[in-house]
C-alpha cells in the first residue's frame, strides 16, 4: 500500500482547510472562540472545519502505518537511513500539528490543553521557570501564548512540513526503481473514509475559557496523548519524567534505530511492539477510567453564601482601604466604594468587573508590582470568595 503518498495527500488538504480557516481566525483568547464559531455558521464552513480536524489525525494515522510496514519489511536497514530520519521527523511535525491545532480554538478544553503545557515546561529541572515563560509568551497565559501556538501551528510547521516532503521525495525518488503504484483508488477511498468522518463527528467547540476561572475536570488530552495523560494519573508527581523525557527518549530511539540496528532483528521487534502495545494499554486504560466527575454541587441550602465582612477580615482589605467611607489603619490604596461617595464613585461605576476580577482575583498576577500584597496573608481568594465580593461591591 502507498500510506506514506496517501498521507501526503491528506495533509496537503489539510493546509488548504487551514488556509480557509486562518482567514477567518484571530489568535487571542477574547476573540479565537467566537472566530472558530463564526466559521461555522459560514457556508461550508462548519464541512471546512470538521475536514481540517480530521485530516489532521488522517495524516498522522497514515503516516504511522507508513512506518510500522516498513519497519516490518527492515526498510529502515535497507532503504536507507535519510529515508528514516526524514520519515521520523515528519511524523513529528504531524503530531505538532494535531497537538497545536486542538489548543487553537480558545475554548474552555483548549485553555485546559496549555495549562497542561504550562505544568509540563514549568516541571523542568532548574530552568522551569523560563521553559514555562517561553511556552507562555509572558508572566500568565494570556493571548501571547496564543500567537505563539498560531505562529508555530500556521507559519513553522507547513514551512517544515514542505521542506521536509521535498526532501523525502527527492530521496525516496533517487533510490526508487519501479515506477510508483497508481494512486487514484486508494486516493479516491481515503478522501471518501475522510469526508464521512468530516461529515458523521464534527469537532466539538466548548465554552469560551475563562483565563481566572478553574480548569473543567473532566478535561482530556487529544486521543494521541492519552497515553501520556494516564501514565500522568498513574505515577503522580513525575510530570517532566513522564510528559518531557519519555516522549523525547522514544523520539530518539526511533530516529537512532537506523544507526544502531544489526544483527537479528528479533529483539529490535520486541521492543517497538513492547511500546505499541504499552501505548496501546495506556490509551485503552484512559478510555475506560471514567472522566472524573466535578464534585456536586451542594445544595443550595447548606452553603451559606461567602460572608462578605468575614472575607474581608481575612485579607484585611479595611487595613489599607476606606471601604464606604470607614477608617483604615494604613489608608494606603484607594478608598473602595460598594456605594457612590462623594470623594469617590462606586466600585461598579469605577471598574468593569473583568477588571475588578482581575485585580482582586490575584494582584499579584496581575501587576507584578502591586502593594496590594504586602499582608501576610497572600490576597487570592477563592472563586467563590471572589464572586461574593463581586457581588457585593457591584450591589447585588
Ligand atoms: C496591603 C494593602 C491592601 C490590601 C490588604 C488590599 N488592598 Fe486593594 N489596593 C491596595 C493598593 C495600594 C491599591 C492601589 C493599586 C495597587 O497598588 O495595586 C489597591 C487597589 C485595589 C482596587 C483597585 C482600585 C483602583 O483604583 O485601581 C480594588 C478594587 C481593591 N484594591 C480591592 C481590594 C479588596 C476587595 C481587598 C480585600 C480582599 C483589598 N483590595 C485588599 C492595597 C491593598
Amino acid at each position: 500500500m502507498s500510506f506514506g503518498r496517501l498521507a501526503v495527500l491528506v495533509a496537503a488538504g489539510g493546509l488548504l482547510s487551514g488556509a480557509f480557516l486562518a482567514f477567518h481566525y484571530a489568535p487571542t483568547f477574547e476573540a479565537a472562540r467566537d472566530a472558530t464559531a463564526h466559521v461555522e455558521t459560514l457556508p461550508l464552513g462548519r464541512l471546512l472545519r470538521s475536514l481540517h480536524h480530521w485530516s489532521g489525525a488522517f495524516a498522522l494515522v497514515l503516516a504511522g502505518l507508513h512506518g510500522a510496514l516498513v519497519f516490518a519489511r527492515g526498510g529502515h536497514r535497507t532503504e536507507g537511513r535519510r529515508l528514516w530520519v526524514l520519515g521520523c521527523l515528519l511524523f513529528l511535525v504531524l503530531t505538532g500539528f494535531a497537538y497545536t491545532g486542538y489548543l487553537l480554538p480558545g475554548d474552555e478544553r483548549a485553555l485546559a490543553g496549555i495549562r497542561v503545557m504550562e505544568g509540563v515546561a514549568a516541571s523542568t529541572p532548574l530552568a522551569g521557570d523560563a521553559a514555562a515563560g517561553a511556552v507562555r509568551g509572558g508572566d500568565a497565559i494570556s493571548s501571547a501564548t496564543l500567537t505563539r501556538l498560531y505562529a508555530v501551528h500556521a507559519v513553522v510547521l507547513p514551512a517544515a512540513l514542505v521542506l521536509l516532503v521535498a526532501l523525502f521525495v527527492g530521496s525516496w525518488r533517487r533510490l526508487c526503481t519501479a515506477p510508483p503504484r497508481p494512486l487514484l483508488i486508494p486516493g479516491a477511498a481515503t478522501l471518501a473514509a475522510l469526508l464521512l468522518a468530516a461529515l458523521l463527528f464534527p469537532p466539538a467547540l466548548g465554552p469560551k475559557a475563562d483565563l481566572l476561572g478553574e480548569a473543567p475536570p473532566d478535561a482530556r488530552p487529544e486521543w494521541f496523548f492519552l497515553w501520556v495523560n494516564e501514565l500522568l494519573h498513574r505515577v503522580p508527581g513525575s510530570t517532566f519524567l513522564v510528559a518531557a523525557v519519555l516522549p523525547s527518549l522514544l523520539v530518539a530511539l526511533a530516529i537512532g534505530l537506523p544507526f544502531c540496528s544489526r544483527g537479528r532483528r528479533g529483539p529490535e521487534i520486541a521492543v517497538a511492539l513492547a511500546v505499541v502495545l504499552g501505548i496501546g494499554g495506556l490509551t485503552a486504560a484512559s478510555l475506560a477510567r471514567a472522566p472524573e466527575r466535578p464534585p456536586e454541587p451542594p445544595a443550595p441550602a447548606d452553603t451559606p453564601a461567602p460572608d462578605v465582612p468575614r472575607i474581608m477580615e481575612r485579607f484585611q482589605c479595611a487595613r489599607c482601604h476606606r471601604i464606604d467611607g470607614k477608617e483604615s489603619a494604613d489608608d494606603m490604596g484607594p478608598p473602595i466604594n460598594r456605594i457612590a461617595a462623594p470623594d469617590r464613585p462606586a466600585v461598579k461605576d469605577l471598574f468593569t468587573r473583568e477588571y475588578f476580577r482581575r485585580k482582586v482575583g490575584d494582584p499579584r498576577k496581575y501587576w507584578e508590582g502591586t502593594s496590594m500584597n504586602y499582608t501576610p496573608i497572600r490576597l487570592k481568594p477563592t472563586p467563590a470568595e471572589l464572586l461574593a465580593l463581586e457581588a457585593w461591591f457591584y450591589g447585588e
